[in-house]
């Protein structure tokens, strides 16, 4: 058998004579078997096709042409077969190979994700909400970018009350100087009440935005949920008596609570809505400051100057309106002493309200 450099010349040089040609294919054919590779038979520049074409089959007397081209050809064909198999093999050889090194074992036991729990501010959030809902008010809400008409003006908080000071609103800033982070949701009873006529009966839950220093009881942004009712011959008892409702779901049936008198720009009457304390049933402990008593939330009536600011007749309807703080519900309920937990993301806390 001829070494592939020798096949190489004997492909470029001239003919064998006629009488050699058979046995000349037959050595071509076992070469081809012995030595399968493509480029080497195939290759455009210096294949041994091309040699045997340029060399063998131009110069040939015509006479002879037909037979030794089909002759190649037919060669040609074989090869073009043998290296298509072996591509076919290759490829196969290769998926088996992957096959194997991507092996999976299904019978090892599984790594479980950690699913998050919902986060204890949401839970007391919808709890709250879903109070009111069975009540038959409705979910409402506002944008949190608020301009200071709906966050103080149409609330009866005129320019230069210091609820408006800058140590307690975050402005937009320059060229956006009417624009603010809302202070509470309390602009929602506005906007509710511009767009929906009495009565109405609406619950808020919402993030608001205050210029505050982190600490234990204090957060730049926290959640609150705010309630309006609107309609006809609406008077403090309804209030009392939609709140008591609210605070024994909400604390338990054994709860009391007491009205204190407040002040608030949007409300008058004003009113602080204090609960029994859950830890100690009144007795006096820690974390009512052995007063017996936690302060829950702010309400009142709503101010009839407010209805003036959303064409609501203040002659034919009545409303009372409340706000409380998420955190400090939650606070409460739980008896955690540090606002700051809730947003740490430590999940050694937060796996406690799973
Ligand atoms: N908006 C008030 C606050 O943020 C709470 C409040 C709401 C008081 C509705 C009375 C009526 O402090």
């Amino acid at each position: 058998m001829k070494t592939l450099d020798e096949l190489a010349r004997w492909a470029a040089s001239p003919p064998p004579a006629e009488a050699d040609f058979p046995a000349a294919l037959a050595e071509l054919r076992a070469a081809l078997a012995a030595y399968p590779q493509r480029d080497f038979w195939m290759s455009r520049k210096a294949g041994v096709f091309t040699h045997l074409n340029e060399h063998w089959l131009k110069p040939a007397p015509p006479a002879r042409k037909p037979a030794i081209g089909q002759a190649l050809n037919q060669l040609k064909a074989e090869a073009e077969g043998v290296f298509a198999g072996q591509e076919a093999q290759a490829a196969r050889a290769a998926v088996t190979r992957r096959l194997a090194a991507e092996r999976v074992d299904v019978t090892l036991p599984g790594v479980s994700a950690l699913a998050a729990p919902s986060h204890p501010v949401l839970q007391v959030r919808d709890e709250i909400v879903q109070i009111f809902l069975h009540l038959g008010y409705t979910v409402a809400d506002g944008p949190e970018i608020e301009t200071a008409y709906y966050n103080f003006e149409a609330l009866n908080i005129p320019f230069g009350h210091p609820a408006r000071e800058e140590q307690d609103t975050l402005y937009l800033g320059p060229g956006l100087d009417d624009y603010l982070l809302r202070t509470h949701t309390s602009p929602v009873q506005i906007r509710t009440m511009e767009r929906q006529a009495p009565p109405l009966r609406i619950i808020v839950p919402g993030k608001v935005y205050r210029r505050d220093a982190p600490d234990a009881s204090h957060s730049p942004n926290f959640h609150q949920i705010e309630g309006l009712a609107v309609d006809c011959g609406l008077h403090f008892g309804d209030l009392k008596g939609t709140l008591d409702h609210f605070a024994r779901e909400f604390f338990g049936p054994s709860v009391r609570t007491r009205l204190r008198p407040s002040y608030f720009q949007f409300t008058e009457p004003s009113a602080e809505l204090d609960v029994s304390c859950i830890f100690c049933g009144g007795a006096g402990c820690r974390t009512c400051k052995h007063s017996g008593w936690i302060e829950v939330l702010g309400c009142g009536m709503v101010d009839p100057a407010v209805f003036g600011f959303v064409n609501y007749d203040p002659e034919a309807v009545t409303g009372f309106a409340f706000g409380m703080g998420v955190e400090r519900m939650a606070m409460i309920r739980y008896d955690v002493d540090d606002l700051q937990r809730f947003y740490s993301g430590d999940l050694r806390f937060l796996e406690q309200f799973r």
